[in-house]
């Protein structure tokens, strides 16, 4: 996988403001120092993302949270303790040398320590916070394998660590603790009820006016294949349909539904919520490099272990759709 000479190249790479990409457990993530607004600047470029969204700083371990965060309410030493490191996110009161680069100018920063042995390496030996976005371009879908973030980036990037495919492979849940109750900000691997009982308060509703999320625009993770979600029988009319006007259709399957007809691009994901978590990005590459007219996937059910996944559907659906901006 990765050796100690590939992690001091990483490093020596953030410390002169270049760009390294690296594996975490949910997805990789496309790392610069989080303390250089010009490497910040270029991490920003490759990404195609807008000035003013925040980017999550990514730590070895929490003797670093101090620098980083202000403030550490009750409730995010509660979740800090039980979830980290691991696929939780926290937005924290930002501590005064937090740069708006990292912000988005806002007055909070999100933090997060990943379990991944090649990130807690790189964190180590870097020594500060590496600001690291998901590593794909503005609204496309996640990278889960390196591979993928090659595909996504080429020669746009200095390096990328190798770290096998991603365990979890949807972004981490996320939660902000800046007032008296946590807030989820974006549903993932950890289940809403887990984050409510280890908080030890109920969640609160999201303000609608801050803090920006562009993971949580209506728009994002989106193949560049049109993408719709809809209960299997009428998956199957509509791709009879389309199939007849002589369209090509990739299928994004569930459960028992068979393809009736021949000519589909069809994939059966796996029938566990977890399962499908894990493999979804690699399956909608997989869907979009078809080149199919439209990707038709088949609704999941609506119960919370699904919610994360429906989350990244529903605004895959919404980003690939024409009349979406
Ligand atoms: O699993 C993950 O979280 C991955 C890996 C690489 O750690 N990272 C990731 O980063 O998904 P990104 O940039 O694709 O999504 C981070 C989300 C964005 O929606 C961003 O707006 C939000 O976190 N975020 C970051 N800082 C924030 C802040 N201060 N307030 C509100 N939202 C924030
Ligand atoms: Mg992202």
């Amino acid at each position: 996988m990765v050796s100690d000479p590939d992690i001091d190249n990483a490093v020596a790479i953030l410390r002169r403001g270049g760009l390294v990409a690296f594996p975490t457990e949910t997805v990789y993530g496309l790392g610069a120092d989080a303390r250089n607004p010009e490497a910040l600047g270029r991490l920003y470029a490759a990404k195609g993302r807008p000035a003013g969204h925040p980017v999550i700083v990514h730590l070895a371990d929490v003797s670093q949270l101090a620098q980083w965060a202000r403030e550490l309410p009750p409730a995010a030493v509660r979740l800090a303790a039980r979830f980290w490191p691991g696929p939780l996110t926290l937005i924290l009161p930002r501590a005064p040398a937090v740069s708006d680069a990292v912000t988005g100018g806002q007055d909070t920063v999100g933090l997060r320590i990943p379990s991944h042995p090649v990130a807690h390496a790189l964190l180590t030996k870097f020594g500060s916070g590496v600001a690291a976005p998901s590593a794909n371009r503005f609204g496309r879908v996640s990278a889960t394998t390196a591979q993928h973030v090659k595909q996504e980036f080429g020669d746009a990037i200095d390096l990328v660590l190798e770290g096998g495919p991603s365990e979890i492979g949807i972004e981490s849940t996320i939660v902000a603790v800046t007032g008296e109750r946590p807030v989820l900000l974006r549903p993932g691997h950890i289940p809403a009820r887990e984050i409510e009982q280890a908080a030890g308060v109920p969640l609160g509703a999201p303000d609608t006016g801050s803090p920006r999320a562009p993971g949580t625009l209506a728009a994002h993770y989106a193949p560049q294949t049109p993408l719709i979600v809809m209960e299997g029988d009428l998956l199957l009319e509509l791709a009879a349909s389309l199939t007849r006007q002589g369209k090509r259709v990739a299928v994004l399957a569930h459960g028992t539904l068979q393809p009736l007809f021949s000519g589909l691009t069809w994939i059966v994901a796996p029938p566990d919520a977890p399962v499908y978590a894990h493999d979804l990005y690699a399956n909608l590459r997989a869907l979009d490099a078809a080149e199919c007219d439209a990707i038709l996937v088949e609704k999941l059910p609506q119960q919370p272990e699904w919610d994360a996944v429906n989350d990244r559907l529903g605004r895959a659906a919404a980003g690939s759709s024409p009349t979406s901006t």
